[in-house]
């Protein structure tokens, strides 16, 4: 099962993909996290500490382009062995490989890598994939969460923001990916939840949570930690909980929590 989170910069969707990651591994699903943002910071917000060294950014090595798509070279649990670094509560996570050079063209290779990864890795029963995009539209236009069974795309209550995830949304319904969400961040007031409910609505977008504004969030990220270990008890936890049950994720996982 195949879950990719989308969105406009800053609108969240890290902290939804660490906290989202963790919870459906502490209800018994064996997650892998994929951080698929050139600017990686996916390993910060789930919790690999200072003791864990971090992961190695997936090498474009890995994969043999073919002419029905990229393929993986090498075993998926070779891939995990050797690209894979366990967070809390046993997530595995993985980085896509960034820019190292100025000048050095397009990162082609790098979303066919993740690409190629998140197939494996689909074909695999029981593993749940969390892929975590960068704000570009561009990994749909590339292809790199074409397989998703579940995309999530996070919004922030204002215009912009809005009009990321419309477009995101209207290229995701062209795409294979079987399913596309909203989940609303940052809702302070009732004219911003109004406001979510009313743009959905007219763009027949399907709004399946609406997440608090937190100020712990702001306070873990401060303080390079983890929502879940910074403040669990906040709502915020909770409610990225209940948008992974309304987006019908129980049903996709097989019904088994
Ligand atoms: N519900 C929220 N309330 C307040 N701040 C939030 C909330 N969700 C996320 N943030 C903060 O917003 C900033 C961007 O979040 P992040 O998850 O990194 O976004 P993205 O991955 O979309 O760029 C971070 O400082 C994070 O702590
Ligand atoms: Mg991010």
């Amino acid at each position: 099962m195949k879950l990719a989170v989308a969105g406009k910069g800053g609108a969240g969707k890290t902290t939804f993909c660490a906290t989202a990651g963790r919870l459906l591994a502490r209800r018994g699903h064996r997650v892998v996290a994929i951080d698929a943002d050139t600017n990686p910071n996916l390993h910060a917000a789930i919790g690999l500490g200072d003791a864990v060294a971090l992961p190695p950014f997936l090498p474009a090595s890995l994969v043999s382009r073919r002419l029905d798509g990229p393929r993986l070279a090498v075993s998926i649990d070779e891939v995990l062995h050797d690209y894979a670094a366990t967070a809390p509560d046993g997530v595995q996570v993985m980085r896509m490989g960034v820019p190292e050079h100025p000048d050095e063209g397009c990162l082609c290779s790098a979303h066919a890598t993740v690409s190629a990864v998140m197939a494996e890795l689909g074909a695999e029963p029981g593993i749940v994939t969390v892929l975590d995009l960068e704000a570009s539209p561009e990994h749909l236009s590339r292809g790199t969460a074409r397989d998703a069974d579940l995309l999530v795309l996070i919004a922030e209550p204002y215009f912009r923001s809005l009009e990321a995830v419309r477009l995101q949304a209207s290229l995701a319904a062209e795409s294979s990916i079987g399913r596309t969400v909203v989940v609303a961040n940052k809702c302070r007031t009732d004219s911003d939840r109004a406001a979510i409910v009313e743009f959905c609505d007219r763009n027949g977008l399907d709004l399946v949570g609406m997440l608090p504004w937190s100020d712990n969030a702001l306070d873990a990220d401060a303080a390079t930690q983890p929502l879940l270990d910074h403040a669990a008890d906040d709502p915020m936890v909770d409610a990225i909980g209940a948008a992974l049950d309304e987006a019908g994720l129980p049903a996709l996982l097989g019904g088994d929590d």
